[in-house]
């Protein structure tokens, strides 16, 4: 079965062309973000202009680089749910009108089960039950994957993503947006240990986590020491960060596995792309006897195949939308995510 699949939640355009789910025939990606660099963050009205510019063409280059023909198409698949409502609109209307000129059936795709299955692709052995760690721009969560269409949260941060955590401590360290990968590779050559920062509890939920005190904490020491006029050890700074972020990550992942009774752990999203956190769950994994599933980089940031993978499972499971389908900004709303 093949399936045209369409991402453009936030700042990426990815048109993508798969097989049966798991075998990539095409993967196109337009980032945006070198744009959005210049205002320090994504300008949503700015992202749905540059989708609807860029998206027939990537549909085009996916087909010719796939070989295939329009008619070839047996399904075309959309995230629906979460993202900028305005950038999602572009690709939810792209997708409704292709399958209607195409008659084929529409599959909607909930971003984060998209970036769980990019796992699936890189690992073409995996299968649920699994716990998954999904830490993204704009989400951070610990899951039970029970099947590939059934999953429950078990846990989630109370107030910023991890994604999001890296680019604000990023911005104010002066290393542009988005910040994360720059943080990682400064964080390389720094101490972890100079810069005590906080690792917060939630309480009464030890699955959940909270970002915004080491956040707040970064700011803090930037602040103090430009007043000051002191300099600041900015790749110590970016090591004691990607720790303090990686301790309240790993440990509970973990913790969520033991409770699910779950021997496999699978990380996805754009954070997964993230060095120290990569490190030390595969440290923690092994000392709890897990078995861990880490995507390559590529596959961990927004890409269209992974809508396309996992909406073949979506599509086993009868999982269709009519032409009424509307798109989504937050996590629940109108979903089939439960
Ligand atoms: O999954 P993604 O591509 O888009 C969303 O769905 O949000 O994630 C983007 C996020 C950004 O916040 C970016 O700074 C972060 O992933 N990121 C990283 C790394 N690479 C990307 N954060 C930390 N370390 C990295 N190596
Ligand atoms: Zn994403």
């Amino acid at each position: 079965m093949i399936i045209l699949s369409i991402e453009s939640s936030c700042d990426e355009t990815a048109v993508a062309l798969t097989r049966n789910g798991r075998e990539v025939l095409a993967d196109e990606i337009f980032s945006q973000v070198k744009m959005h660099a210049e205002y320090g963050g994504v300008v949503p009205e700015l992202a749905s202009r540059s989708h609807i510019e860029v998206i027939t063409h990537l549909a085009d280059l996916a087909l010719s680089k796939a070989g295939l023909r329009k008619s070839q198409i047996d399904a075309v698949a959309v995230t629906y749910a979460p993202g900028l409502i305005g950038a999602l609109l572009v690709g939810l209307n792209f997708a409704k009108s292709a399958a209607s000129a195409l008659g084929v059936p529409l599959v909607p795709v909930h971003h984060i089960r998209g970036h769980i299955a990019a796992n699936y692709i890189a690992f073409p052995e995996l299968e649920p039950p699994f716990t998954a760690l999904v830490i993204s721009g704009g989400h951070s969560l610990i899951l039970d994957v029970k099947g590939y269409t059934d999953m429950e949260i078990m846990g989630t941060t109370r107030d910023d993503a991890a994604g999001e955590c890296f680019d604000k401590a990023a911005r104010v360290l002066g290393l542009g947006y988005p910040g994360g990968a720059a943080m990682d590779r400064l964080a390389k050559s720094g101490d972890d240990k100079k810069y005590p920062l906080p690792r917060a509890k939630v309480d009464d939920a030890p699955l959940d986590f909270s970002f915004s005190g080491l956040k707040t904490a970064v700011i803090n020491i930037a602040h103090n020491a430009a007043q000051k006029n002191e300099e600041l050890d900015l790749p110590s700074l970016a090591a004691s960060f990607s720790a303090a972020v990686s301790d309240a990550l790993v440990p509970r992942v973990i913790e969520a596995s033991n409770a699910a009774g779950r021997g496999v752990i699978v990380c996805a999203g754009g954070v997964a792309a993230n060095s120290r956190i990569r490190a030390d769950l595969l440290k923690a994994c092994e000392g709890a006897g897990k078995t861990l599933r880490l995507a390559p980089p590529a596959l961990c940031g927004d890409n269209g195949a992974m809508i396309g993978c996992q909406a073949f499972y979506e599509y086993m499971a009868g999982n269709l939308a009519g032409s009424g389908l509307n798109a989504y900004a937050t996590m629940d709303s109108g979903a089939l995510f439960k």
